[in-house]
C-alpha cells in the first residue's frame, strides 16, 4: 500500500462542552476521492479546520505525506501542499474572475496569469475572466473559489460541501474538475450532503456524528449501515 497522503490518528477538538471531533482516525491514499459525510454538526468543517491549521486540535496527531502537520500555521499547511474551500464562500465581490486567483500568488505574474487562465478554462469560466465576481451567480462563484485553491497546486484537496447551491451544468463542470485532479494524482477529500454526488464520485466515505467516526466503507455499503441510517433519520 502507498504512503498515505493524510493520516489522522486520535484527533479531538472541544468547544466548551461540546466534542466537536472526537478522537477520530482516518487515513487517505494518493489519487482517491473520499468523501466526508454526517448529520448537521457532527464535526466536518471543524475537521477541516484542524487539517488546516484554522483550529488548533485539542489531542491526536496530523501527518501529510509522512511528516507532522498538527501545530503548524494554516499558512505554512497550505504551503505544504494542502488546498481547501470554506462552506461559506468566500470571493472578493470587487475583483473580477481572474483577479480573484491571482490574489493568492507570489512572484511572477505572467506566469500566474497564465496558470489563471488555465484554470478558469478548466472549470469553463474562462469567457468571464474580467467579470466582477459579485456579477457571477452562486456557483460561479464556488468554482472560482474552488479554481482558486489549485493556484498552489495543491496535492490535498479539501471541499466544504462544494456542490449546495449549485445549478446542475455548473455541478458536471465540478464534478468533471473534481474527477481530473484525482486522476493527475490528487487526493480529494469532499464534505456533501448530496448522496447523489457522493455515490457518483467517492470510493470511501467516512461517516462522522457527534464528533466521532463512526463508519467507513464504499458508499453503496455505508447507506445501508445501521448506525449511518441511525444517525441521519433515528431522532
Ligand atoms: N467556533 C466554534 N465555537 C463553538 N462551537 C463550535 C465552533 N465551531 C463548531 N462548533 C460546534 O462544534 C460542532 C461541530 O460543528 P461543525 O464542525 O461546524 O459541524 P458540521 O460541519 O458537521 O456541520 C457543533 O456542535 C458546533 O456547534
Ligand atoms: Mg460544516
Amino acid at each position: 500500500m502507498a504512503t498515505p497522503v493524510l493520516e489522522i490518528d486520535g484527533l479531538s477538538k472541544r468547544f466548551g462542552g461540546v466534542a466537536a471531533v472526537d478522537g477520530v482516525s482516518l487515513s487517505l491514499e494518493p489519487g482517491r476521492i473520499y468523501g466526508l459525510i454526517g448529520p448537521n454538526g457532527s464535526g466536518k468543517t471543524t475537521l477541516f479546520n484542524c487539517i488546516t491549521g484554522i483550529e488548533r486540535r485539542d489531542a491526536g496527531r496530523v501527518m501529510f505525506n509522512g511528516e507532522r502537520i498538527d501545530g503548524l500555521k494554516p499558512y505554512e499547511i497550505a504551503r505544504k501542499g494542502i488546498g481547501r474551500t470554506f462552506q461559506v464562500i468566500r470571493v472578493f465581490p470587487e475583483l473580477s474572475a481572474l483577479e480573484n486567483l491571482l490574489v493568492v500568488t507570489r512572484g511572477g505574474l505572467a506566469d500566474a496569469e497564465a496558470r489563471a487562465l488555465e484554470l478558469l478554462r478548466f472549470v469553463r469560466l474562462e469567457g468571464l475572466r474580467n467579470e466582477y465576481a459579485g456579477n457571477l451567480s452562486y456557483g460561479q462563484q464556488k468554482l472560482v473559489e474552488f479554481v482558486r485553491v489549485l493556484m498552489r497546486d495543491p496535492s490535498l484537496i479539501l471541499l466544504d460541501e462544494p456542490a449546495a447551491g449549485v445549478n446542475r451544468t455548473l455541478l458536471n463542470d465540478l464534478l468533471d474538475a473534481v474527477r481530473r485532479l484525482r486522476d493527475e494524482g490528487r487526493t480529494v477529500l469532499l464534505v456533501e450532503h448530496d448522496m447523489k454526488v457522493v455515490m457518483g464520485l467517492c470510493e470511501t466515505v467516512f461517516v462522522l456524528d457527534h464528533g466521532e467516526k463512526i463508519a467507513e466503507g464504499e458508499p453503496g455499503v455505508i447507506q445501508t449501515d445501521e448506525r449511518v441510517i441511525e444517525a441521519y433519520f433515528g431522532r
